[in-house]
């Protein structure tokens, strides 16, 4: 025990010298240099300018002062922050082959064993395996056609629940999220309440984030530590690790085990793991990749959706003119004998436009997910080192005035030409991420984020709550995290009209 103390204590203090020394003697090389950036500390570098809330405001105000690529760089740790569309795709789609690593996460990644997800593998052999079950599967608009009555149906369950109590709407648009998820992965049938596969899948989720928090960890920082053993006095995390792998796994193999007793049945609904468990034999590897690949789905799909949905209702609220042209584009192309459907989207020009304004004005992920460079890069004359994290700031790209016209306020038409003005450019180029590392659910995401704005304008009246005669203005502010959220608001959301009523209830009993 003293023994294995000592060796620990060394080690650790071995490094840290190692490190210090290495900062100190480090001479400005010649040749490129890093993009501009804030000015940090010896040693520390920028470690006192990085942001821990709404990363992407402070981004976008280096992006102004330095220019579309800075750099900053902590504990050593270099970071790439990317200010424009034109810089962004020029680097991380164009030079993809160098650009689509992820970094190490010591305490997600290999000590819970997080790594397996298809957002944190490493890029490599293992990466293109589970990009391409995603690619045969979801991977054009074509193949949503497979998926358009799981969103349908389960996009009237949720008009039916929003109707019942429409003062739980967050935790409704959660619910759908993960409902079609599930049903996609596994063609499994969420129940309405207490569905135990849904505590399972957020209670693993929530342990994902506490793991990947910036800066939870000293393990992140400090990567030796992870070989402290677990009995060690201060080394809970790696108890911590344990228990949250025993979890991770469960989440991995329990609906996946439900898929293959029922196919073994012949009761199993066609699904993600169905599809691709079927016909030929799999080898252990195929069934391990299978089995991580619906895994990754709910991660990279529920929160992403569920922000998606839910911003779309605050926009509805604070801009009922919109909702209303939308209404009238809906009430003439559907009509109000029956709900709109996947069809009817060709023939609905301004619900397509607010669609692409919803993915838009708030940005679902808005400092997207960092990229790690495989090789030093020279771009543009700077130097971006191997091993350098590029962060492309999608919520700037996204609200860049130079691009989009009063970025802030909710406008589809922005996107409608005219004959005096072009459309603004599409979002979709930029909100779903870059390269080979680029959402590969974004098909299912447009499909979901359609169905839930047409259905809930076909059939809802949403606008600012009224409290004993006082007009409440709906709060506008977001979470902090990968995925950004509105903060909780208040709406009210009634049918639009008796026949609107007896369609969401009349659908309730079709269909399967
Ligand atoms: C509005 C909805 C969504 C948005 C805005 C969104 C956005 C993103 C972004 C920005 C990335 C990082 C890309 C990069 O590194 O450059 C990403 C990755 C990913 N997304 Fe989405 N996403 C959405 C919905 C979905 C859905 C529905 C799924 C699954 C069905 C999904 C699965 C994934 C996965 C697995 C990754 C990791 C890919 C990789 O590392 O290779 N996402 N998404
Ligand atoms: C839809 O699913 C079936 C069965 O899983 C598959 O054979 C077909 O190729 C899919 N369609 C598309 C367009 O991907
Ligand atoms: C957050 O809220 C503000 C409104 O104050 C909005 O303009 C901004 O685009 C929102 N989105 C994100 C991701 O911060």
């Amino acid at each position: 025990m003293a023994l294995s103390f000592i060796n620990t204590v060394d080690i650790f203090c071995g490094v840290l010298c190692l490190f210090l020394l290495h900062s100190l003697l480090r001479r400005p090389r010649k040749g490129p240099l890093l993009p501009p950036g804030p000015k940090g500390l010896p040693l520390i570098g920028n470690v006192l300018d990085m942001p821990s809330e709404q990363q992407w405001l402070t981004f976008a105000k280096w992006g102004e002062q330095w220019g579309d690529i800075c750099s900053v760089t902590v504990l050593g740790q270099p970071f790439i922050i990317l200010n424009s569309a034109k810089v962004a795709t020029a680097m991380l789609d164009k030079k993809s082959s160098i650009y689509s690593d992820r970094p190490v996460l010591q305490m997600a990644g290999n000590l819970v064993g997080w790594v397996n997800v298809l957002a944190l593998i490493p890029y490599g052999e293992r990466f293109r395996r589970v990009r391409r079950l995603f690619h045969r599967i979801m991977g054009t608009s074509a193949s949503m056609k497979n998926f358009s009555q799981i969103e349908e149906f389960e996009t009237r369950r949720f008009l039916r629940r929003v109707l019942t109590k429409p003062g739980d709407l967050a935790a409704h648009v959660r619910h759908i999220a993960g409902a079609i998820i599930l049903r996609i992965s596994y063609g499994y049938e969420v129940k309405e309440v207490g569905d135990p596969l849904v505590e399972l899948v957020d209670q693993a989720m929530e342990q994902f984030s506490s793991s990947t928090a910036p800066g939870a960890y000293l393990v992140d920082v400090l990567p030796i530590l992870r070989h402290v053993p677990s009995w060690f006095p201060g080394a809970g995390f790696k108890r911590t690790a344990k228990s949250w792998a025993v979890t991770m796994n469960q989440m991995v193999d329990e609906p996946h085990q439900f898929v293959k007793h029922q196919m073994a049945a012949g009761t199993a609904r066609p699904s993600f793991t169905s599809s691709l468990m079927e016909g030929k034999s799999i080898t252990a590897e195929e069934e391990s990749d299978i089995k991580w690949s619906a895994a990754s789905l709910y991660g990279g799909g529920t929160d992403t959706t569920v922000s998606a949905i839910y911003s779309f209702f605050l926009a509805m609220t604070r801009y009922p003119e919109v909702a209303k042209k939308a209404q009238a584009e809906i009430d003439a192309v559907v009509g109000n004998e029956r709900l709109p459907t996947f069809e009817d989207r060709p023939h609905l020009p301004y619900v397509d436009a607010l669609v692409k304004e919803v993915l838009r004005w708030n940005a679902v992920a808005p400092t997207g997910m960092p990229h790690r460079v495989m090789e030093d890069d020279v771009h543009d004359g700077y130097l971006i080192p191997k091993g350098a994290l590029v962060i492309a700031n999608i919520w700037k790209l996204l609200h860049d005035p130079a691009v989009y016209v009063n970025p802030d306020v909710f406008n589809p038409d922005r996107f409608m030409a005219t004959e005096s003005t072009l459309a603004e450019p599409d979002p979709r180029g930029v909100c779903f991420g870059f390269g080979r590392r680029i959402c590969p659910g974004l098909h299912l995401a447009d499909v979901s984020v359609f169905i839930s704005c047409a259905m809930s304008l076909a059939v809802f009246d949403i606008s600012k709550c009224v409290e004993a005669g006082v007009v409440i203005e709906p709060v506008h502010e977001n979470t902090t995290g990968t995925v950004s959220h509105p903060k909780p608001f208040k709406c009210s959301i009634k049918a639009r009209s008796r026949k609107a009523v007896s369609l969401i209830e009349a659908d309730e009993h079709k269909q399967r």
